[in-house]
């Protein structure tokens, strides 16, 4: 990382920008703080917050009085044009992302780390992607996980290849599909790569943004299996020929069970006889230590202008969390329709906060 001091902006001062670490919360296998984005920045050396934008003005006054951000405005138009900033986050609600990234992108800004979901349509993703493309403006989405011990070093243990291939993935998270959801198809592409098709439904009476259930077909062949209607935090079961990696909330770090001699394709009988279970291995790799998710990931941003690539949670890794979501709803529509992808209708938009 070069010795130059980088000008960083928020857009929207509420919670994820401003007071997130003030709440209790589980933070087991999700993130480590500090988990708002003024905090995060205050923890990186080469970067400054100079400026954020608001319209209310007791969250502009927070940003100055809690954080000394010098210069507030109510308009982040008027903040794009004044403060010449490097960096942006965006922290609004998702119906606001496309338009703060979009605008940002053509004020120059370098970087931007916008917040999850990446936005209510795949019209506005691909606008914003577009949009990042020509002003030559890094784009990452904040899916925390991407950036924790314990993913980092389970996708490491998956590459390793003890396990075997990939063959299935069971995820459950409480819901809602695109709020919470894009959370759980992000990290399940982080494991099992691009998705060929999804089938699903969606909890019905609800007005916005709902739990659901889905069916995904990858395209290494592996299966995906979603519950977004758990009361349970995000969960992940990782099946592989030769081996399961769970991951729980309930603990830090991974569990891992490794079959020993687990039995040919051509000898499919050895299942029904249990010898699996007797030459089962178990053990248990701790996600121990690293450096905050958010500050990694604006290290991570920093580190894609500076050298020119894209981040390990870009643009168009945002926008197929959203599709996989997208794809539930248009599934629902169409009486459980398997959906391929990529999704001709980009206009189909959901609510969401
Ligand atoms: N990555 C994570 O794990 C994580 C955790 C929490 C929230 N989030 C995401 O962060 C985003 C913000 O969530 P939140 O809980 O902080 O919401 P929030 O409602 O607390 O904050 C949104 C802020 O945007 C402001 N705002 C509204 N219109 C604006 C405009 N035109 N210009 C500037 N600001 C405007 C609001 O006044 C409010 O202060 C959401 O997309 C949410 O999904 C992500």
């Amino acid at each position: 990382m070069s010795t130059r001091v980088y000008r960083a902006g928020i857009v929207g001062c509420g919670r994820k920008a401003a007071t997130l670490d003030d709440e209790e919360r589980c933070r087991t296998n999700y993130s480590i703080p500090p988990d708002s984005h003024a905090a995060a920045y205050k923890e990186i050396k080469n970067v400054t917050l100079v400026a954020a934008a608001d319209p209310n003005a007791s969250k502009r006054d927070l940003m100055r009085a809690r954080w000394g951000v010098p210069a507030v405005y109510e308009d982040y138009g008027e903040m794009l044009a004044r403060e010449d900033l490097d960096l942006v986050s965006v922290t609004t609600r998702a119906p606001l992302h496309a338009a703060v990234t979009i605008a940002s992108a053509k004020a120059g800004v370098r970087g931007i780390l916008c917040e999850k979901a990446m936005a209510t349509s795949l019209q506005e993703a691909d606008a914003m992607i577009e949009a990042c493309e020509r002003a030559g403006t890094k784009l990452l989405i904040n899916h925390t996980r991407r950036w924790h011990p314990t993913y980092t070093r389970a996708t490491e243990t998956m590459r390793a290849g003890a396990l075997g291939p990939l063959r299935c993935i069971i995820g459950v998270c409480p819901g809602p599909l695109i709020h919470n959801g894009t959370h759980l198809f992000d990290i399940m592409r982080f494991f099992g790569g691009d998705v060929e098709s999804v089938r699903g439904e969606v909890r019905t009476g609800e007005t916005e943004d709902a739990p659901g259930r889905a069916m995904l077909a990858f395209q290494n062949g592996a299966a995906g299996f979603v519950d977004l209607d758990s009361s349970l935090g995000l969960a992940l079961d990782l099946q592989c020929t030769a081996g399961r990696l769970f991951i729980d909330p309930a603990e830090d770090g991974f569990a891992i069970w490794e079959y020993r001699d687990p039995p040919r394709s051509s000898d499919s009988r050895a299942w029904y006889q249990g010898s699996p279970c007797k030459q089962r291995a178990t053990r248990h790799v701790e996600s121990g230590g690293g450096m905050g998710t958010l500050v990694a990931a604006i290290e991570e941003l920093i580190a894609c202008v500076e050298e020119d690539h894209e981040g390990r949670s870009s643009g168009q890794d945002g926008r197929a969390a959203l599709e996989l979501a997208l794809a539930v709803y248009h599934s629902h529509a169409h009486a459980g329709k398997r959906i391929t992808l990529p999704m001709n209708d980009r206009t189909l938009t959901v609510p969401s906060r």
